[in-house]
Formats: C-alpha cells, structure tokens, sequence
C-alpha cells in the first residue's frame, strides 16, 4: 500500500509534529510504500524569506532522517524537485470548483486572523491534492487539522475520474484519534502559530523553560486532580505506554501530586528520548552537501512515478497531441 504525507519546513519542529505525524510515517517504511516529502512549496505561503526557506528545508530533511528516516527503504524528496506536481496542480484547478475551496476552514481561519489571502493560499488545497494524486497515494496520515483538506483531495479526484475513468485512486485519510491533536502549553492545538509548543531540537535550557511554561489549574497539592483536563498529563502520556499511563493517572488521583514535580519528569523524559537523535541531526546539518545528495536520489525516485500518471493525465486532457 502507498502511503504518502507531507510536511512543511516552516520553523521549528514540536511534539504535535513528531507524534501527529512524523512518528507514524517513519514507522510504515518498514511494511509499506512510504513517500514522504518535505513541502517548501506549500511553506510560501506563510514565508517570503528565500533563506530562511532553504535552511529549512535543509532543517526538515535532517530531522527526519535523523529521527530514523530511511531513504532506501521510502522515496523521500523536497516537493520542488519534482516539478510535475506544478503541471498536474493546473490541471487539477480546472476539475476544483470555487465552492470547495472557499468552504476550506483553513483559508477561512486565516482570512478571518487578518491575513490579506492571495492565490496561493486559497489555491493551497489544490496543490496538496496534486501532491497526493500524483503518487496515486492509498493513504495520507494527518493531523485533524488537514482532515477537510484531505476531503478536498477526495473530491477532485472523483470529479477527474467521473470525467475520464479511473485515473487516480481516491486517497483515504488516516487520522490516529490517540493522538489526532496533540495539546501545546495552553491546552489548545499544539502549533507554530499558537507559540504553545514544545520543540524536539531545543536545547536543554530552553526545553526545560517551555515545559515549565504548561499551564495547570490552581488544584492544592493536597486534593486528588483530574489528569484528563490536565495539559501536562496530556503532552506526558504520549511518551508512555499503557501501564505507564494508568500509574500516572493514579498519582493525579492520589493526593500529594505536585504539578511542578511531573513537570520536571516530563521535561527529563523529553530530553532524553530525543537526545540521540539531537546528535544524529548535528551530524546530518554538518555536511550539507550529503543532505543534498540524499534529497536528489529521492527526487529521482520520486520523478519516475510521477511521470507515469501524469503521462496518463497529459493523454486524457489532450496535452499530449
Ligand atoms: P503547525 O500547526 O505548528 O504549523 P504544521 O501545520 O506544520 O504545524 O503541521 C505539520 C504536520 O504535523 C501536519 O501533518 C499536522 O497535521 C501535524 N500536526 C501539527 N500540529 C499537531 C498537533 N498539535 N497535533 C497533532 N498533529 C499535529
Ligand atoms: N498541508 C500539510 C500541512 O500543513 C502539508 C502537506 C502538503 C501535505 N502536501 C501534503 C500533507 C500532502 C499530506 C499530503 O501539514
């Protein structure tokens, strides 16, 4: 099975991040088909800076192959280096009708934060459904957040396929309930824009500040607490297992508990779990000239399927003639 996702490489990376998504995919490479690719297109349109855009995605390509991305075992490429998926993305628009994307909330939810939207963030949909499409993916694991977008993807694709045949396989989400929005410091949705994350890449110090930083409710220590509207509880139980789970939830239910103390265990648990992978990143960002040579094999890899629908698509729409 083809499972395909993708991620921006705007800013720093959190636990949403890593256990939304990140996580999920590194581990399909062992049974799957696994594309994964690092989309700096999608990334312009909330970044003009050309050199903080090409550090990123440098950064992006590092983190996940230090956090045990495998490129023989997936097709792992940057989104630019595979130019088709601009082509197939205008022919997909003339199958998108306006409706579809101007139902999308998160073009709403910007329009409605202030940002003036230009084409390309309305028209960010239809890029992402050409990344997928493309690739004739079978699944695309998701955060919640990308749910509607993958509908989007679903809808242009049937529309295409009513019209010429079965073209592209229709993708299916795959949305992990467990772990389906990981809360940031403030209980909302963990996320860059909410500046409410936790960083995988931070540095001991600073990683020890954002931890501190969880918001908790004024229950004295001496009063049993609810684990399940506590952010802490929230952020830590992604790091355990069942059993590890139920003995933290017995600690919130025995009185005593200082939030201050799960904080510093919480803040220990994340540094460590990720502190081999820390070096691993060092020494991937140190030769950015392997980096690249790694991305380039993977555009190549990822060019070949490419070409094969799209030469169907050319056919169909009489772009080949
Ligand atoms: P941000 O909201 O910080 O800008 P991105 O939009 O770059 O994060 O998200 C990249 C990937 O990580 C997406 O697949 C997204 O669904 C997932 N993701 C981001 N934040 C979370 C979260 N808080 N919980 C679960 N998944 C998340
Ligand atoms: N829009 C996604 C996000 O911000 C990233 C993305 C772009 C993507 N193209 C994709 C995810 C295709 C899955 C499949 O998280």
């Amino acid at each position: 099975m083809r499972i395909l996702s993708g991620i921006q490489p705007s800013g720093s990376l959190h636990l949403g991040n890593f256990f939304g998504m990140m996580k999920k995919m590194i581990d399909y490479q062992e049974q799957e088909d696994l594309f994964c690719f690092i989309a700096n297109y999608h990334a312009m349109t909330s970044l003009s800076d050309g050199k903080a855009l090409a550090q990123g995605t440098l950064e992006a390509a590092a983190n996940f192959l230090a956090l045990g991305l495998d490129p023989e075992k997936s097709t792992f490429w940057v989104q630019s280096d595979v130019p088709e998926v601009q082509e197939l993305t205008w022919i997909l628009s003339n199958f998108t009708p306006m409706g579809l994307l101007e139902r999308c909330h998160s073009y709403k939810d910007k329009v409605a934060q202030g940002i003036k939207p230009n084409h390309g963030l309305f028209a960010y949909p239809v890029l992402m459904a050409a990344d997928i499409l493309l690739f004739q993916s079978d699944r695309v694991p998701v955060g919640k957040d990308q749910k509607q977008h993958l509908e989007v993807a679903r809808d242009i694709a049937i529309k295409y396929n009513n019209e010429y045949g079965d073209v592209f396989t229709v993708p299916e989400p795959e949305i992990d309930e467990d772990v389906a929005t990981v809360p940031g410091l403030d209980g909302r949705k963990m996320s860059k824009s909410y500046g409410n994350t936790i960083d995988l890449f931070l540095g001991e110090k600073a990683l020890r500040k954002q931890v501190m930083r969880i918001v908790t409710d004024p229950t004295p220590v001496e009063e049993p607490k609810d684990p399940d509207s506590c952010n802490i509880f929230q952020i830590y139980r992604l790091f355990l297992d069942r059993q590890g789970v139920e003995d933290l939830r017995q600690r919130y239910l025995t009185p005593g508990l200082r939030y201050g103390d799960v904080k510093q265990e919480l803040f220990e648990t994340t540094r460590d779990f990720f502190a081999p992978y820390t070096e691993k990143r060092n020494e991937l960002l140190a030769d950015p000239q392997g980096l690249r040579k790694i991305l380039e094999q993977g555009a190549e890899k990822a060019r070949h399927a490419a070409s094969k629908t799209l030469r169907k698509v050319r056919k169909k729409g009489g772009l080949s003639y």
